[in-house]
């Protein structure tokens, strides 16, 4: 999802890094079928303030606001309204416009120290909510309110930031790797596959399998998703699922060796037809030769 940022108050480049991962996370939970792009805008508590009293006649400042360009119909949301989506598709951004997002900085550092957890994680909850609003979903009334914690959930879950602090669960790790898949370049074998990764620190990478007219030169999923992962610092992981459709998509010989380099102890789900199986990687790679045999 495309983010356009304006900024008056400076902040770690991490937070605005989570922000992203947060957006594409909350583009894809709500099955959006083309490129979406939201203004966002990171100030002080004065000028929120300010917008708050312009335009909502509220005195006071927030934490977050947002402004919706799409109109909804009553209960829907953008993911059930493509067409609609589309007019509001603009030429210059090559995206669908959904409005603006206005964050208070102070806000995000203060909610944090609030809450005990880090700012990213604030500022990554911020403008899930945000976008949530430009999706249509509102907190009015009690079951719209549900629906849109759940869908805040989810995509806070998927980029390892569950509210509870609580490990990404087997069967949302599973889920990624399912919709992971659905993204596969796979023009010469047909067999889809798709890769979550989970992180000691919570944090999900997911990839596809990548082929290529040199069939030599096609990448595994499991492996996408690990050189994505230590690609962005990740060292540490504690579980890999994997899904494909008509076998059992146990990974491959280079792609235990691999995962084995990293995490010989590795926890490997795999999903399948509606089916679900796991063993850990000492299991699938008995033996196996690792940095330990090089000291
Ligand atoms: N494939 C994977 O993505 N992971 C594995 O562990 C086994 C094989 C892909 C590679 C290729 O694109 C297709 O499946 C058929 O070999």
């Amino acid at each position: 999802m495309k983010l356009e940022w304006e900024q008056s108050v400076a902040v770690d480049p991490g937070l605005r890094s989570l922000m992203q991962a947060a957006a594409d996370a909350a583009a894809l939970r709500e099955g959006l079928q083309r490129e979406a792009a939201a203004h966002v805008r990171l100030c002080s508590d004065k000028e929120i303030h300010e917008i708050n009293a312009a335009y909502r006649g509220v005195d006071r400042a927030t934490d977050v606001l947002s402004f919706p360009t799409v109109s909804y119909p009553e209960g829907k949301t953008a993911g059930q309204c493509q067409a609609l989506l589309r007019e509001s598709y603009d030429d210059e951004l090559n995206a669908c416009f959904l409005g603006d997002i206005v964050i208070s900085v102070e806000h995000i550092y203060a909610q944090a120290r609030e809450y005990g957890h880090s700012p990213e994680r604030e500022a990554a909850y911020l403008l899930t909510h945000g976008l949530c609003h430009l999706f249509g979903y509102d907190h009015m009334e009690d079951a719209d309110k549900t629906r849109m914690r759940k869908m805040e959930e989810s995509i806070l879950e998927s980029i390892g930031q569950a509210r509870d602090g609580g490990a990404v669960s087997d069967e949302a790790l599973l889920e990624l790797a399912r919709e992971a898949r659905k993204r596969s370049y796979s023009p010469y074998s047909h067999y889809a596959v798709g890769a979550a990764l989970l992180c000691a620190d919570g944090r999900v990478f997911q990839g596809c399998n990548i082929e290529n007219a040199s069939f030599g030169l096609t990448n595994c999923a499991e492996r996408t998703a690990l050189f994505k992962a230590v690609s962005e610092g990740a060292s540490e992981f504690t579980a890999v699922a994997i899904a494909s459709e008509g076998s059992a998509p146990w990974p491959c010989g280079a792609c235990r060796q691999v995962l084995n380099e990293f995490a010989p102890g590795i926890r490997v789900l795999v999903t399948w037809n509606g089916q679900v199986a796991e063993a850990p990687l000492s299991e699938l790679l008995p033996h196996g030769f690792g940095p330990k045999d090089l000291q």
